[in-house]
């Protein structure tokens, strides 16, 4: 009797314990803050140490004995990349992994329209949450300051104002799925070229007018919930461990309460990650509990020299993500592949398409005024899902252009290579040997003879040197004999479009030969679709470039200094080589320099043509109570097809106590007009917007005198202006 009694009382106990253990977590929906402190006060030492690094290549531990979840990363910014081994870069070869690749950022900052950003957010991160992913690697918001970067394609373009401005909503739209963003690389990550520790010289003002605004916009407006640091240096420090950028300024002076992930392999120190502000480590090449923050930053609590509060606001900042996707409720489920997201793929890419050239209108293309068409290039038919580095992609599918135009045109359209890109056989550098590009442009200059238009589709690709990361560009003009063979293109046909694809500008030497060119970024799964309904028309370009293109790469600021500037020197400091590269240009970063020191581009920042043609009236501003002004211009669809018009608001400061460049843009929004309408662009100018960085005082100052308000269809093209009093 006595041990039936016995044996039940410890059944009851084990159950009991096994019940409270079962409530190891407040309910779910309490409030993020509260779960995080329950947690936080149920974990032990052990346990806070685990879930602040790797426990494989893309996932950092939860603590399963709590019943709280790891967090499952994965790049990146255009589309839920392939799986891939859990501790190795091998693809791990799922078949269920497939997905949409999405334009390239750069594509989407080129659509100047922040629907667009939500749109995109709301589509990739269905993609990642159905993948069951918690963090999508990226944004990247890095300021295009060296057009050789072989990232630029996965950022934003040269103005800060105009990447915090796209960036936001996409946060937003992702984080409302449960899905985190990781804003990247914070920060000053502008070249491939010594990645891994070039340290950056750049002036206190060119730090806070050019190359933190985007993350400041991503951190203080959209509410990214992590962040990811780069693996360059600033102050000599290693940006994924740097106590100025990650808690003076980003935790500190901007309030973040998220999660600071470092690049892969980009911890390089115990000491330097526990006060400098990182939370999780990932991709140090050794096994986890050798990480830096694993075994050795653990010994280091326990013998007090890192303090209890360090780790717990790590651990804090970790559960707090946790708590916002993985073990959110309201995550959603996602799904991948549905029609809304090859949609918004393609609508994307339509609208960061950029019309630089249309002679006489040759373009759009009506089909009937052709009897043959031909298309050349490798780009026609090249994957560009494929390569590039982390940002790379495993598609369902993907529509080349050469596949969308002939579902437009039919067999109305014939196919020559023109060039390869084929590992050089005669040891050049560049593309395949003398033979094979001997062959294949005789080919297209024969075959254009024969058709009435050709249609040259060519640009950089996702390969090594080119938009890659990891490499940088060898040079400013378009590989494998591009320049020549279009050239020798237009002697022979002088109805010759070229379409390029890049994430970077380049020399266009030949662009007076050619009657019009598109640039398309990288489009994604819907490439030849988007491409093929701006041909035809059946889209109205709107694009507008979110970068310069310079004649000539010297024309760039980063090349004025010599090697200095870019890609930096090699310097002894304290018997160690060091790279050091110095931002002299300071706050002459694209436009800013080429305007200011009257340099002409070959195509300027906000440049971009349509199909229709658009009349603007006279810009109006009124001084509001709250000390802002509004400044508002009528626009006009004078042309006979519907069109949309990116409406651009530069500042420029009349009289200053430094120098100051000769514009900057402070406003910008899309019109949707059809022909005849007439909208109002309207902007809202701040104080801030008159502002400049004083060093002398290290804050924002803005010095009373009169502004101008430039309204304009491109940095270069302004069609009126207002004066701005400020007293
Ligand atoms: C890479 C990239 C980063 C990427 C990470 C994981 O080195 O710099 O953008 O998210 O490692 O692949």
């Amino acid at each position: 009797m006595k041990r039936n009694l016995l044996v039940s009382a410890l059944l009851l106990l084990g159950f009991v314990s096994l019940k409270c253990n079962a409530q190891v977590y407040l309910d779910p929906n309490a409030p993020v803050e509260d779960r995080v402190k329950d947690a936080l006060s149920r974990m032990t030492v052990h346990e806070k140490v685990l879930i602040i690094h790797a426990q494989s290549g893309f996932t950092s531990a939860g603590v399963p004995r709590l019943g709280i979840r790891q967090l499952n990363m994965s790049d990146g910014p255009h589309g839920a990349r392939e799986e891939l081994d859990w501790n190795s870069w091998r693809p791990a070869r799922w078949t269920n992994d497939s997905i949409v690749a999405f334009p390239s950022l750069t594509c989407l900052a080129a659509t100047w329209n922040t629907d667009m950003s939500r749109i995109y957010g709301s589509a990739v991160s269905e993609e990642f949450a159905f993948r069951g992913k918690d963090m999508m690697l990226g944004p990247g918001v890095n300021i295009n300051r060296v057009p050789l970067n072989g990232r630029n394609f996965e950022y934003m373009g040269e103005d800060p104002y105009l990447a915090g401005e796209m960036v936001v909503p996409y946060i937003q739209a992702v984080q409302k799925n449960g899905v985190a963003t990781c804003i990247k690389h914070f920060f000053l990550n502008n070249q491939e070229m010594w990645r891994s520790d070039v340290n950056v010289n750049v002036s206190e003002r060119a730090v806070e007018e050019i190359y933190l605004p985007a993350f400041e916009a991503a951190v203080k407006r959209a509410g990214t919930w992590s962040i990811m640091g780069s693996y360059n240096k600033w102050l000599d420090r290693h940006c994924c461990q740097n106590d100025s950028s990650l808690n003076s300024i980003l935790k500190r002076r901007w309030g973040f309460d998220g999660v600071v992930v470092s690049d892969w392999g980009g911890t390089h120190s115990t000491e330097e990650a526990a006060f400098g502000g990182l939370d999780i480590e990932m991709g140090s090449a050794k096994s986890y509990n050798a990480y830096y923050l694993a075994d050795d930053f653990e010994q280091m609590v326990k013998e007090g020299k890192v303090p209890m509060s360090i780790l717990d606001d790590k651990a804090a900042r970790v559960l707090r993500t946790m708590f916002r996707t993985c073990m959110n409720p309201r995550k959603i489920i996602g799904n991948i592949g549905s029609e809304a997201h090859y949609d918004a793929c393609r609508n994307i890419g339509e609208e960061g398409i950029v019309l630089l050239k249309n002679e006489k209108s040759i373009l759009p293309l009506q089909a009937d005024n052709y009897r043959k068409i031909l298309v050349v290039g490798d780009n026609a038919t090249r994957n560009m899902s494929y390569g590039g580095g982390s940002s790379e992609l495993k598609t369902r599918f993907d529509i080349s252009p050469l596949d969308g135009l002939r579902k437009v045109y039919g067999d109305k359209i014939v196919y020559v290579q023109g060039y390869t890109t084929g590992r050089p056989a005669s040891g050049s550098a560049d593309g395949a040997g003398d033979d094979e590009q001997a062959r294949l442009k005789t080919e297209a200059l024969e075959a254009a003879k024969d058709a009435d238009l050709v249609i040259f589709i060519g640009g950089m690709n996702k390969s090594r040197h080119q938009d890659c990361e990891g490499t940088d560009r060898e040079g400013y003009e378009l590989n494998y004999g591009q320049n020549d063979l279009i050239t020798q293109l237009a002697k022979v046909q002088k109805n010759l479009i070229v379409v390029t694809f890049s994430g970077s500008p380049f020399a266009t030497p030949w662009i007076k030969d050619v009657r019009a060119m598109l640039h398309c970024w990288y489009l994604g799964s819907m490439s030849g679709e988007t491409l093929a309904n701006v041909i035809s028309g059946k889209v109205n370009p709107s694009g507008k470039l979110p970068v310069t293109f310079a004649k000539r790469q010297e024309d760039y600021p980063c090349f004025q200094y010599g090697p200095e500037g870019y890609p930096g020197i090699e310097k002894r400091v304290d018997d160690k080589v060091t790279h050091q590269v110095y931002y002299k240009e300071g706050i002459y970063v694209g436009y800013r320099h080429f305007n200011t020191n009257k340099v002409e581009p070959q195509f300027p920042f906000g440049f971009g043509l349509s199909y229709t043609t658009f009349r603007y009236g006279k810009a109006s501003a009124t001084a509001n109570a709250d000390g802002t002004w509004t400044v508002s211009v009528p626009v006009t669809n004078t042309g006979k097809v519907f069109g949309k018009e990116v409406v651009e608001l530069y500042i420029s400061d009349d009289e200053c106590s430094v120098d100051r460049p000769a514009k900057e843009l402070k406003g910008f929004t899309k019109l949707a007009l059809s022909p005849g309408e007439t909208k109002d662009a309207t902007f809202t100018v701040t104080r801030r917007d008159l502002s400049f960085f004083d060093e002398a005082t290290h804050a924002w100052k803005a010095e009373p005198g009169t502004f101008t308000a430039h309204v304009a269809a491109s940095e270069t093209d302004v069609r009126s202006t207002v004066t701005l009093e400020l007293r």
